[in-house]
């Protein structure tokens, strides 16, 4: 297979840990005769510095251009504490998902049994928690209509959606849910919200077709509490663009270390995947960053082109790293591996069809190659 990506960097730790996951990418596409083609362009901070555009627009070609796209991180201090200022990186991003159309972002949340105890609730709470977020991503009140009133010193966004808008991310959160543990949970505030009694009607004539699945409905404020309760009830968690925004978040901290987790949002013809942690700016540059995260968007990637035995390999070397403790130094703070490590290690193995405990012994003999 030839795919062409856009490699996006953007901020921070962004470089550090894209290059980590085409690495494992080259790796796979050695083993399994692939072939990516990377196309870089600027996003972010390091692109308003560049181009006074946090999305030039030769950017938004490459990516419109490319069968996928690779997204670091984007964000930098000196834009952080001024809401107000005109041009800010995050503005990219929001433009870059409204060009493209990716309407639906997935966030897996998934533990390891070697990892629990850095999660802040009890280990048996977060123990085999399995469950994917699925966020609405060009709609809702991130792009509604907004504005002031100086006069009257008002303010308002508004929150807005359509049926379509709805139903075709129910489709994919309905379809996934086929392929997990069949339960899709939609969160909205119905209680109060009339496009969440939109969301209710329009998701709830849909389940007619998706017989196997269970549907069912929380309440935003509730989900918020029986998330860090009861993870383990989640399977599917469908939702909003906001509480989407802020549930998943939330998810986040279950699984013990941001830099696991992993996203893909979806547009109609070109995707974005990327790590779900930002820029983490005081690590930059110090080859400390976890890429478990970005790489695991790469396998992500790789799904969406239908290589799904490539996709499984990458999950499972990083499990097998994991379960020898092996990790950046938020992971593992006693044997530390740097970024660029841990990125040539999951390329080695994947690579080399190498056996991990050899590899393993290698290292703990101080022979690797690669260490
Ligand atoms: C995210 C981020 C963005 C969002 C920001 C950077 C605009 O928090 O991807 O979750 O709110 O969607
Ligand atoms: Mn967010």
């Amino acid at each position: 297979m030839r795919k062409k990506i856009a490699v996006l960097p953007g901020d921070g730790i962004g470089p550090e840990v894209i290059e980590q996951a085409l690495k494992v990418l080259d790796a796979v596409g050695d083993r399994y005769d692939h072939f990516f083609e990377y196309c870089y362009a600027d996003v972010g901070a390091v692109a308003i510095d560049k181009h006074n555009n946090p999305l030039p627009d030769t950017t938004l070609e490459t990516c419109v251009e490319s069968d996928a796209i690779m997204f670091g991180a984007i964000g930098h201090p000196k834009y952080d504490n001024d809401p107000n200022a005109k041009i800010r990186p995050e503005q990219g991003l929001l433009k870059l998902r409204k060009e493209l159309g990716l309407y639906a972002n997935l966030r897996p949340v998934t533990t390891y049994p070697k990892l629990l105890h850095l999660s802040p609730l009890k280990e048996e709470k977060v123990k085999d928690v399995d469950l994917l977020i699925l966020r609405e991503l060009t709609g809702g009140i991130y792009f509604g209509t907004k504005g002031r009133n100086h006069d009257a010193g008002t303010a308002y966004d508004t929150c807005e959606y359509s049926i379509p808008e709805i139903e075709r991310i129910a489709k994919l959160a309905f379809e996934n849910a086929a392929n997990r543990r069949k339960k899709v949970t939609l969160v909205d505030k119905a209680n109060v919200l009339e496009t969440s009694r939109l969301w209710r009607d329009t998701v709830r004539k849909m389940a007619a077709s998706y017989p196997d699945i269970t549907l069912d409905f929380m309440f935003v404020d509730n989900a918020a509490m029986q998330l860090i309760q009861y993870p383990k009830n989640f399977d599917v968690i469908l939702t909003s663009n906001m509480f989407g925004d802020i549930l998943s978040d939330e998810a986040s901290v279950i699984a013990g270390s941001m830099g696991l987790l992993p996203s893909a949002s979806i547009g109609n013809k070109t995707s974005l995947f990327e790590p779900i942690h930002g820029s983490f700016p005081q690590a930059a540059g110090e080859d400390i960053a976890n890429p478990m995260a970005t790489i695991l968007s790469a396998a992500m990637m790789l799904e969406s082109f239908g290589l799904l035995e490539e996709a499984k390999l990458i999950r499972t070397s990083i499990k097998k790293i994991l379960e020898k403790g092996i990790g950046t130094p938020e992971l593992n703070p006693k044997i530390i591996y740097s970024c660029s490590q841990i990125g040539d290690f999951i390329a080695h193995m994947i690579a080399e069809h190498e056996d991990f405990s050899m590899r393993q012994e290698k290292m703990s003999d101080g022979i690797s190659t690669i260490i």
